[in-house]
């Protein structure tokens, strides 16, 4: 008796699927198609009947053993599970109280002099407990797994002292222990300025890159390093010395850059190698040349353009031409993006953008996976983790096409369906 057989594995067989398998720019879809996930790993995807004889029979017995499930996909779309690749979906309060005052005619600008804006999280974020923060933030991460995301990248930053930061962190991992997904966390330390340090900025990032990132990285809580790199956030000097002192600890890179002004900080992300340069409305020919030869991602994060009225497009066509590999993300957070649903995005990434559906799609999943340090993940080819969306759609752009009803059907994570 072999090994196998005496000891039959976990199978999922999704059959009557079409499935975008995202391996090439057409979306490398597969009519009637059959994906088939053993150990929660991803065996076969390919044509219905071409399921290869040992395969089949591992299933047959799997399925006699108990261990087997499957499901009849009834002609809907299969994709990678999608990636949400920045978020700072960890925050207390939030800033509906600044929206209205804009929409009363205050400038943001006159809203953060009065101690509003990133500050106002700040202080709210501050004054939670640990768990007081996980209550909020924990149906965020809910509300995104229910669209079909099962790998969210979230930033610290609303902290900005070495408690609260880490505190921050740690929700953040309670939230990848407690839901079946995958969580990024990424040390925004370098977001803005607290109040304590007015006017002694360098001070600042001295106390960032001396306490609180060793202390993070200690702790195990950082996947990546991020810095806002703005007139209104950190210099490109500010940053270069908190990207120093990641490399030092062997930590990956990225950056908010460009996204009010160009700081050239997309070139200074790309020498360090770095995952992804953000937001990028003001990018110059430069900066994209020096993503283009790093392979940088460029995230994209179309919330943050349409809620803060921006009328500045990132340089898409130059982009696709130079070959940067483009990710579309939320930017989940309560001052520039009060938004929690990728599959929006997708659909503000075509209509504000004007990027195909096919690059939307790309931008959640492959793409997106690479801006987190997983690249060659996010599609559905064998060997990957069996992060697979069920939706209840016939092709891929009906989702960048409508929103307003869910269309996920189901959500498998390691091949196991999942819900909440
Ligand atoms: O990604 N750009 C800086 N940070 C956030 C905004 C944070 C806030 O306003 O609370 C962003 O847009
Ligand atoms: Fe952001």
């Amino acid at each position: 008796m072999s090994i196998a057989s005496a000891s039959p594995q976990t199978c999922t067989l999704i059959e009557n699927v079409t499935a975008a398998t995202m391996t090439n720019a057409d979306l490398g879809l597969i009519e009637e198609a059959t994906i088939f996930v053993q150990d929660g790993f991803i065996a076969w995807v390919g044509p219905r009947d071409a399921l290869p004889a040992n395969l089949r029979q591992a299933f047959l017995g799997s399925e006699a053993a108990g261990k087997a499930h499957r499901i009849d996909g009834h002609g809907m779309l299969a994709t990678p599970a999608l990636t949400d690749c920045h978020t700072h979906l960890v925050w207390a309060g939030n800033r509906a109280e600044e929206f209205r005052q804009r929409l009363h005619g205050a400038s943001y600008q006159e809203i953060a002099e009065q101690g509003g804006g990133i500050l106002s999280t700040v202080r709210a974020t501050r004054a939670a407990s640990e768990e007081e923060l996980f209550r909020q933030s924990f149906p965020r991460a809910v509300a995104l797994m229910q669209q079909g995301v099962a790998h969210i990248e979230i930033k610290s930053g609303y902290g900005l002292s070495l408690e609260d930061e880490l505190k921050q962190l740690r929700v953040a991992r309670r939230i990848g222990e407690v839901l079946p997904i995958k969580v990024s966390t990424t040390l925004l330390a370098a977001h803005a300025l607290p109040p304590e340090y007015q006017g002694r900025s360098d001070e600042y990032i001295d106390y960032v890159v001396r306490d609180i990132l060793p202390a993070a990285a200690n702790e195990g809580l950082v996947d990546a390093v991020d810095v806002f790199c703005e007139n209104i956030g950190f210099t490109r000097q500010q940053t270069d010395r908190v990207f120093r002192a990641a490399q030092q600890l062997a930590l990956p890179v990225k950056l908010h850059a460009e996204q009010l002004s160009d700081q050239d900080g997309a070139a200074l992300v790309a020498s360090y190698q770095g995952l992804s340069a953000d937001h990028l409305e003001y990018l110059s020919d430069k900066g994209i040349r020096a993503m283009a030869d790093a392979g940088t991602v460029a995230v994209l994060l179309p919330g943050a353009f349409y809620f803060l009225r921006e009328t500045k497009l990132p340089p898409i066509d130059a982009l696709r031409e130079a070959g940067v590999p483009i990710a579309v993300a939320t930017d989940a957070n309560p001052g520039s993006s009060p938004i929690i649903q990728l599959p929006l995005m997708m659909h503000f990434a075509c209509s504000f953008f004007r990027m195909t559906p096919e690059e939307a799609w790309l931008g959640v999943t492959t793409h997106a996976a690479r801006a987190l340090g997983d690249s060659e993940q996010g599609m559905l080819k064998e060997g990957q983790r069996g992060d697979i969306a069920l939706w209840n759609l016939r092709r891929p752009e009906e989702i960048c096409y409508t929103f307003g009803v869910n269309p996920l059907r189901a959500l498998l994570i390691a091949g196991q369906e999942v819900g909440e």
